[in-house]
């Protein structure tokens, strides 16, 4: 239906405007019936429809309706599938149709900087390109249902320690390159409907008061066209906030803000007209959702669960495997460990499902009457060690061919509102793993965790297979993977350091419960691993497959590349295994020009390709500048500096099969400041300054022109750093410099740049 929606703010009064800025319960927004105003409904998120229909909470603590749990987003990232993404965005999105929910507050997109943080499982990466494309495939798969998304939690927040007031203090570049680009790809390619400001102060100042971000950032720079909601509770400043771009609070503060925004409007506080921009963001989606309410939906439980087994087969990540997997028929196989019984598959908190069906690797891999036994070994909700228990576990893993011990994290460990104190197992189970394998040289490893944990015995077990928080179909997906029904195709979206102290924000993480230092800047996970050169324990992007691929002929369709050039890169992909799989394709970006304080590798490109033994396909990629560049403070914008750049195709980030190299020319001049402290190597690099460089220097040392920039191109290396070291003071007194000539060269330089 058309709707003039200006039309209708101006027929509403002061009053239902600021009502309608903030919620009507804890999921629905206001009505005004007199004007044909519905009331929407928004519920978590992201995996799956936390509905509630009495007694409303954030914490997941009170009923939902029963549901499907989809594998949580640290488990649907590592399928590096946008195409899967999108289907399981659609499947949800049809799930809120049918249950009159018309915007699910996810994806959740924050970047993992720490293993630490208790909602790591909630969130996709380490990596914002990744993490920025599998949201916009979620955006675009839900959104396509006419169901709005929230993309959350805007921004810099990647822990729970006093996440309602902690500051994250982080640098532009850095809240540029890696906190932001995923919210950035995200509302370019799919603008979702809404954004969640986060509870947290950046450099100080509340998200949800935050203008820098919620109008420069998020609308100016990036063109949003949604509304922007808060994190349930998270306004400080209702109208400061209002001011700053954040429209509509949840869930609401029973009527005291909607005063404090009328009370600012009448005294002349707040202008009006920002009340009203707010009104109508909000209204646009209001409008729009509940215009294409589709009551044919139906949500049929079976058949998504069916979805959420398919979704996590294409997630788990086979870390390791000397060959014991896929499990064959014939052998006996020791089943071993709670979590085979009761699999960990979701977090805990907002994002809590009711689920309607669950499936454990034991029930599936008896309802498929494999040969196995089962001990529990260890108790999956606690840290206890139990000597009967491990016993009968190592007794049933000596009789038989292989043992498979389902490990993982207990609740208690992580979890919405509170970070881990360790990247450790507990005690219990890497007893266990350790007694099994002294007995059992077949032992696989299953586990089940939101963020990496530390594995000691990697080394000394046949298989590990990564299962993350699965989803309700874990269970299934899993029985599929270790007994070679399907293959395992995902990869991992976070490195696994060997330890915790190999963390680049080990020193910082979780600072001192007012403010967070972001110290370790823009070298989150593998940008620092690999720059560093650090051993890990299994990269960026690992994940093992029962084939094998090959990689041939990288091309690129120019070598030379310009400002406003896109580079095409094509690479031959070949299945040189027995069975059909998939294989993650990654392209890499390394800066390999001079510019300062750059990753070794980045992040450009990645695709995900099934193909049958023996079959090829090509697969292309596109490379703009902005792919190359990083985010420059002083020019407030992105840029790549003129020079070298590789151009890396591999199956991790340390696994590169192929390289090319390009160069790049750009036209685009950083910003210079001429005083005293500029250098002779600064002027005579840059193009602005290089020409006049030798009238500079022949006034100051009297020579002639051509002789005056004999020592900056002198062959005496020694005597070539002092000159390209020299600041213009240095010079201007080792020449005794009048002070007039010596302001008089300075002025000529400044003039010189800013007429370029
Ligand atoms: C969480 C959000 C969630 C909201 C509503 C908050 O505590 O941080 O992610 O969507 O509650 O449940």
């Amino acid at each position: 239906m058309k709707r003039n929606i200006k039309e209708i703010v101006e027929a509403m009064t002061l009053e239902e405007k600021a009502g309608l800025c903030s919620g009507g319960d804890f999921w629905h927004t206001k009505e005004v019936k007199r004007l044909g105003i519905p009331k929407i409904m928004l519920s978590d998120g992201p995996h799956g429809l936390r509905k509630q229909e009495e007694e409303g909470d954030h914490l997941g603590v009170n009923e939902s309706i029963e549901a499907v749990c989809f594998p949580a987003a640290c488990a649907t990232a590592s399928s590096f599938d946008v195409e899967l993404m999108e289907e399981m965005g659609k499947t949800l999105g049809n799930e809120c149709q049918a249950e009159g929910v018309d915007i699910l507050l996810g994806p959740a997109v924050n970047i993992k900087r720490s293993p630490l943080c208790g909602r790591n499982f909630e969130y996709m990466s380490e990596d914002p390109y990744l993490t920025g494309e599998m949201a916009a495939a979620y955006i675009k798969g839900v959104q396509s249902k006419h169901i709005g998304t929230s993309m959350k939690h805007f921004a810099a927040n990647n822990q729970e320690y006093q996440r309602m007031v902690c500051s994250s203090e982080v640098d532009e570049q850095t809240l540029r390159e890696i906190y932001f680009p995923a919210f950035e790809i995200a509302v370019k390619k799919a603008q979702p409907k809404t954004i969640m400001c986060s509870y947290n102060k950046i450099n100080g100042e509340y998200a949800s008061d935050n203008e820098w971000l919620l109008n420069k950032v998020l609308r100016d720079d990036w063109g949003f066209e949604g509304f922007v909601v808060t994190d349930w509770g998270a306004v400080n400043n209702r109208v400061q906030g209002l001011s700053a771009g954040l429209d509509l609070e949840m869930p609401s503060s029973g009527g005291v803000n909607d005063e404090r925004i009328v009370d600012a409007v009448k005294k002349g506080t707040l202008d009006e007209k920002k009340l009203d921009q707010a009104v109508e963001r909000i209204l646009k989606t209001v409008f729009e959702c509940a215009d294409h309410r589709d009551k044919e939906a139906v949500f049929d439980r079976a058949l998504d669960h069916e979805k959420a087994v398919d979704i996590e087969t294409e997630c788990a990540v086979l870390l390791e495997n000397n060959g014991v997997l896929p499990l064959n028929e014939n052998k006996k196989v020791a089943y071993i460990g709670g979590f085979a019984k009761n699999p960990r598959y979701q977090g805990g908190g907002s994002s809590h499902i009711h689920s309607s069906k669950e499936s454990s690797a034991l029930e599936s891999a008896k309802n498929k009457n494999r040969n196995i036994t089962y001990a529990k070994g260890f108790t999956e909700i606690e840290d206890v060690i139990d000597e009967k228990e491990v016993q009968l576990a190592v007794d049933i893993a000596k009789e038989a061919d292989v043992a498979v011990v389902f490990a993982g994290l207990p609740e208690v460990i992580e979890g919405e509102g509170y970070d881990r104190k360790d990247m450790k197992l507990p005690e219990c189970q890497n007893h266990l793993i350790n007694e099994i394998i002294k007995v059992q040289p077949n032992t696989v490893v299953v586990l089940h965790n939101g963020s990496p944990v530390e594995c000691p015995w990697a080394n000394q077990v046949a298989a590990i297979l990564e299962l993350y928080l699965g989803g309700e179909g874990v269970g299934e997906a899993c029985d599929r993977i270790l007994w070679g029904e399907a293959n395992p195709c995902g990869r991992l979206a976070e490195t696994f350091p060997l330890k915790l102290e190999d963390n680049p924000s080990y020193l910082y993480f979780k600072g001192d419960g007012k403010k967070v230092k972001y110290q370790e800047g823009i070298f989150v996970g593998y940008r620092y691993y690999d720059t560093k050169k650090q051993q890990v324990r299994w990269p960026f992007g690992h994940g093992l497959s029962y084939t094998k691929f090959s990689y041939h002929n990288l091309r690129v369709s120019k070598k030379q590349m310009q400002d406003d050039d896109v580079i095409n890169v094509f690479v031959d992909v070949k299945n040189i295994g027995q069975r059909t799989g998939k294989e993650v394709v990654q392209l890499y970006i390394s800066d390999r020009t001079t510019s300062f304080g750059r990753p070794m590798k980045e992040l450009k490109g990645f695709k995900k390709i099934e193909l049958k033994p023996e079959e090829e396909k090509t697969l292309e990629f596109q490379i703009t500048a902005r792919d190359l560049s990083y985010f420059n403070e002083a020019m407030k914008d992105w840029y790549a500096a003129s020079g070298t750049y590789g151009i890396l195709i591999g199956h991790s980030s340390r696994d590169i099969c192929l390289e090319e190299e390009i160069l790049f020319e750009t036209k685009r001049l950083l910003p210079m400041t001429i005083d005293g402290t500029t250098t002779l190597g600064e002027l005579m690099n840059d193009p602005r300054t290089a020409p006049v460089l030798g009238q500079i220097m022949a006034q100051a040392f009297g020579a002639s022109e051509e002789n005056s920039n004999a020592g900056l191109e002198s062959d005496d290396a020694t005597a070539r750093a002092t000159m390209n070291a020299m600041p213009l003071k240095s010079l201007a007194s080792f020449a005794a410099m009048p002070e007039n000539v010596y302001e008089n060269m300075l002025l000529t330089l400044q003039d010189v740049v800013k007429s370029k």
